[in-house]
């Protein structure tokens, strides 16, 4: 892993502005993130700035720090932490980034790295002579499993060896490095295995009785009363629950109705008798125990009370 500083003074440039386009596109970032927070468009806008110049400049990280108002440290120390972001001029067709990490060391990558000091330059971060090429060694850059790999700016190129890594930097030395395939250079898919699957090739219906759950039984819900929350208080004589109805007591009600019936009957006959005797008997002896002319009025039985029915 090389140390990453800026470079010498003798690349540096004076002076560093966005283009009219990236200006108007940093304006926008950085009204992305909420009010104080302005700072976090720092990694965007160094990256616009290298896709501009081509490497992240001093004058660059001033301009970014000065426009986020940020200390200029703050702003150096994300552009060197990173190794996306580029600190010296790199070559102008192709800048190989090889992996170095355990998984790509244990799988081929320092013979890679002595075919881009045999066919680059033999240094890190120098061009070759024409200026075109460039590499340097990286950290882990997510693709272990198809080690070992380079990225080539944004693109990475996966299970390589020397010989195919020394095609892939003639094409791009040739200018037809867009013509290349990225990833896996080998006859597999993503991380799938080499050749095409070797497991699950069958077509196999699940067996699934002891997977499928058992339908537990449905338990009955327990039976509550309603509540009496919402019914009124009420603690008159009459609304007594335990008091006889008609509609609880339906049979002495009828027999009471019936009784009352007869009553009123025995009543209205016994109003009416005295004419009716009078005009019938007159001059008649009058009953045993009667005054003359008086009727004897026949006893009426009394309706039974509800209380007196139960
Ligand atoms: S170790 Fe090389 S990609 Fe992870």
């Amino acid at each position: 892993m090389s140390v990453r500083r800026l470079a010498e003074e003798q690349f540096q440039p004076v002076n560093f502005a966005f283009s009219e386009e990236n200006a108007a596109w940093a304006e926008a970032t950085i009204r992305k993130y909420p009010e104080g927070r302005q700072q976090s468009a720092v990694i965007p806008l160094l990256m616009r700035a290298q896709e501009q110049d081509g490497w992240v400049t001093r004058a660059a990280i001033e301009h970014i720090a000065a426009k986020l108002d940020m200390p200029y440290i703050r702003v150096m120390e994300v552009a060197t932490f990173y190794t996306q972001f580029q600190l010296k001029p790199i070559g102008t067709r192709a800048h190989i980034q090889v992996c170095g990490t355990t998984p790509c060391m244990l799988r081929g990558s320092e013979d890679l790295i002595k075919v881009c000091q045999r066919k680059i330059h033999h240094d890190p971060l120098h061009r070759n002579e024409s200026g075109t090429l460039s590499w340097e060694e990286v950290e882990c850059q997510g693709a272990c499993v198809n080690a070992p790999m380079v990225i080539i700016f944004k693109d990475a190129y996966e299970d390589l060896t020397p010989e195919r890594l020394e095609e892939i930097i003639d094409q791009f030395e040739a200018g037809k490095g867009a013509d290349i395939k990225t990833g896996p250079q080998i006859d597999r898919h993503e991380s799938a295995p080499e050749g095409g699957a070797v497991t699950l090739l069958e077509d196999i219906k699940p067996v699934r009785t002891n997977l499928e759950p058992k339908a537990e039984p449905v338990e009955e819900a327990a039976s509550v009363p309603p509540a009496d929350a919402a019914r009124p208080k009420d603690t008159a004589p009459e609304t007594d629950p335990k008091l006889k109805t008609p509609v609880t007591a339906p049979k002495a009600a009828a027999r009471n109705a019936k009784i009352a019936e007869k009553g009123e009957a025995t009543t209205t006959t016994a109003k009416a008798a005295p004419k009716a005797r009078g005009s019938k008997a007159e001059g008649a002896p009058a009953e045993p125990g009667v005054p003359s002319g008086e009727t004897k009025p026949k006893r009426v039985r009394k309706p039974k009370t509800e209380g007196e029915v139960s």
